[in-house]
């Protein structure tokens, strides 16, 4: 075997060492002292669309020859790289974190003959297609406890250990567990065996295929069709630790306007202007909270986007200022496919600017979405990005406050897109198999930048694809799921999973998307969606109508009951978005992001955290008015009844239709606001905490709801302090104006409020 002596086994410049292995270079860059960024020669070649800006603080590194290795050792990690090429990751503690597998792969998969798909394929059955993303593979060592984590909003269950998953952006409406590969690619992994934990990132646009130990349980592999091997290797103490480092990384979800945190009412369609003054003349008459109706694609002029069907919607900006005076706002939904026609000011423009996708030829590919024949915006492009954003101008000047992108992964109803379509990386041609799985989180991107110019408030987009990093522009749905209890039980850990991936602010459509809802799962579905970041029920065209005045009561008084409590907790909700921008986690988090190392919750399912103080155990099957609950170490306290648990047990408790079985941690203190029908926060001047328990402290974080003026300074942060015997309000930053007139503490019933002294600057009793 070549052998390579020391001198020419490294080379180091600065915080980066190129390694000279038998495969070839591996140039590894520590970022942080936890985070390691290791690439081949083809990937230190190429920019990244999911890491933004440059991530490098000053890691003091030591690098040095042992035993034939190069040890790479930083204050929180040591890595051995062998002459083969194969590297292993060991804490400080000097344990193995994470070991490159030496073996040979055993492939186990079954493939099935030409003649045996003919045979399914006669008998109706799908031949499902195997994975092509074989150009690189990396294959690590698998443990008996090793459990994964993240992966965006994939099928099946939290943990994904023992299955497989491609990352190919796919508009897939059946959602499975046995599907592999859905609407985003998140190429974001977490791995814990409750001692040590990690993350990895392979950051590669390429379609790509994890298996977590279905073919083997000794290894878990991730192969890529295409690009060079570029992956980042990330230490934590615990699961959250991993998502503070890989949010730092990619991004965090910015502190979205306060609106947004409303309730959305939304259908396919709502197809006329009554459409919509009866919908919200609805909502407000049966005192149903909410803040946004969506607009769907026939509010479009033959599914052209940015244009409006005057039929329809005669005066859209009037509508929209009328809504306004009722505070609705409407969200619009714009796709990428430009509908192909010469007397049509979008295709024209964009074919004369040249930013559509081509075929080699260079003629503008076209494919059919709903506007029939269309062409795809190539959002690789910068000059296509900006000429997107100024497009959103159309959307702005009618009021439209939001963007739904919807079908951007890219959808194509004539088939897939062909190979060889040129779609650009920034100003170099390259392929759909390099762009796809980041057209979705550059046209989000585009729709942000757009909006951003436009209005200068926090933009607020939804997209259905994305990419690893996208969070940092949009908020995201999970598609087109179904009204089944299995939707139902799914959106737990696929909420959960987006968030440890970055996603903060995500949702799925309350009530199921296809097929028709029924009072029970509607009902059980806003019980447990409550919570979810985007809270927004949505339907597809021809099933039943799934507004909640549809099924009668008692279903309409429960579905108000948990609005209500949604605008009550609205505030918790918006301190986790602004704590987040520090720590990158998520509002919704399965239990191991808090008790890892306790193993009833590694893969607990039908439970999950808000913030680290509720805990919500919901009904995810009909005819169930008992459920068995898990309340991890600590003590928890029934949200409503008060009542007092210990914790690391099982429970049995009551969940009648109309209760969520709701806990929260003591020495929690939990802000509430006045049920309101809408987001006002120029109407907010009081406020109150709740401490559960004996005492505790908290922090409030209070802004204009709506714009960027936060990041200079205009904003205020309250620390709440209640203890046995004081209780203190402390005004601990305080830029923006008006402060809370009044707050009160609660304990148990007794309420004791505070008032505002402007002279002292703080808050007296009376
Ligand atoms: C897609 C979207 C869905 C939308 C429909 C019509 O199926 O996922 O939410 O209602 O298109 O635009």
């Amino acid at each position: 075997m070549f052998q390579l002596n020391h001198v020419n086994m490294y080379e180091q410049e600065h915080q980066t060492v190129k390694i000279n292995t038998i495969k070839g270079n591996l140039w590894l860059t520590a970022l942080t002292p936890e985070i390691i960024h290791i690439q081949d020669d083809a990937a230190h070649a190429t920019n990244s669309y999911a890491v933004e800006g440059n991530k490098q603080e000053v890691v003091p590194l030591t690098v040095a020859v042992q035993d034939g290795k190069v040890e790479i050792t930083t204050p929180k990690l040591r890595i051995e790289i062998d002459q083969d090429g194969y590297l292993d990751i060991f804490n400080e503690h000097d344990q193995v974190v994470l070991a490159d597998y030496r073996g040979q792969r055993e492939k186990t998969v079954v493939q099935f003959s030409e003649e045996q798909q003919e045979l399914l394929k006669a008998e109706g059955h799908v031949v499902v297609k195997q994975s092509t993303a074989s150009k690189l593979e990396v294959v690590k060592v698998l443990n008996t406890n090793d459990h994964f984590y993240g992966l965006g909003d994939k099928t099946g269950f939290l943990d994904k250990r023992g299955y497989t998953y491609d990352n190919w952006n796919t508009d897939e409406p059946n959602q499975g567990e046995e599907v592999t590969k859905l609407y985003k690619s998140i190429p974001f992994l977490i791995g814990t065996n409750g001692i040590t934990t990690y993350g990895l990132f392979f950051d590669n646009s390429f379609a790509s295929h994890f298996d977590l130990g279905k073919e083997s349980t000794k290894y878990f592999y991730y192969t890529v069709a295409g690009g060079g091997l570029d992956y980042y290797f990330m230490l934590g103490s615990n699961v959250a630790d991993v998502v503070t480092n890989y949010t730092y990384l990619t991004g965090r979800t910015p502190l979205p306007q306060k609106w947004a945190l409303g309730y959305h009412q939304s259908r396919y369609s709502y197809k006329t202007e009554q459409d919509v003054y009866q919908v919200t003349q609805k909502l407000r008459e049966l005192q149903l909270p909410c803040d946004t109706v969506h607009l769907d694609i026939d509010y479009m002029d033959g599914y052209r986007v940015f244009t409006v069907d005057k039929n329809r919607f005669p005066d859209m900006k009037r509508l929209l200022a009328d809504l306004k005076t009722n505070h609705f706002k409407v969200v619009t939904i714009i796709d990428p496919g430009v509908k192909k026609d010469d007397q049509y000011h979008i295709y024209c423009e964009g074919v004369k600017a040249q930013l559509f996708a081509t075929n080699p030829d260079r003629s503008v590919y076209t494919n059919s979405v709903w506007p029939g024949v269309s062409v795809y915006p190539d959002f690789g492009q910068a000059k296509t990005r900006q000429w997107w954003a100024c497009n959103q101008k159309f959307l702005t000047d009618l009021g439209v406050s939001g963007v739904w992108n919807d079908m951007n992964e890219p959808a194509s109803f004539n088939g897939p897109i062909p190979d060889e379509t040129v779609f650009f990386d920034e100003n170099q041609p390259t392929t759909i198999q390099k762009m796809h799985n980041l057209y979705g989180h550059n046209m989000a991107r585009a729709t942000y930048a757009g909006f951003k110019k436009q209005t200068g408030n926090r933009p607020f987009v939804i997209t259905r694809a994305a990419y690893a990093g996208t969070q940092k522009y949009s908020t995201v749905w999970t598609g087109d799921n179904r009204s089944s209890w299995a939707a139902l039980q799914m959106m737990i850990p696929q909420l959960c999973n987006l968030g440890l991936s970055g996603f903060s602010f995500a949702g799925t459509d309350i009530g199921g998307f296809l097929g028709d809802t029924n009072p029970e799962l509607l009902t059980r579905w806003i019980e447990a969606g409550i919570f979810s970041p985007l809270l927004r029920n949505h339907s597809c065209a021809g099933t039943r109508m799934q507004e909640p005045w549809q099924f009668g009561e008692p279903t309409l008084a429960i579905y108000r009951k948990y609005l209500q409590l949604r605008y009550q907790l609205i505030d918790y909700l918006y301190d986790l978005f602004a704590q987040g921008e520090s720590d990158g986690l998520p509002i919704m988090r399965p239990l191991v992001t808090h008790y890892g190392t306790d193993p009833e919750v590694l893969n607990l399912n039908d439970e999950f955290l808000v913030g680290s103080d509720l805990l919500v155990a919901p009904v995810v099957a009909p005819g169930v008015t008992k459920r068995m609950v898990y309340l991890p170490e600590g003590s928890w306290y029934d949200y409503w009844t008060g009542y007092s648990y210990a914790g690391q047990a099982y429970y049995l408790v009551d969940a009648p239709l109309d209760q969520l079985p709701l806990f929260v941690k003591d020495g929690a203190i939990i802000p509430l606001r006045p049920v309101t029908e809408y987001i006002d926060v120029q109407a907010e001047n009081m406020i109150t905490f709740k401490l559960w328990g004996e005492q505790g402290t908290y922090h409030h974080y209070q802004d204009n709801g709506a714009d960027f003026a936060y990041q200079n300074g205009e904003y205020n942060l309250y620390e709440i302090k209640m203890t046995a015997n004081n209780d203190a309000i402390r005004l601990m930053h305080h830029g923006y104006q008006p402060v809370y007139r009044q707050i009160n503490l609660q304990r148990g019933d007794l309420v004791i409020s505070f008032y505002f002294d402007a002279t002292v600057q703080t808050y007296k009793t009376k």
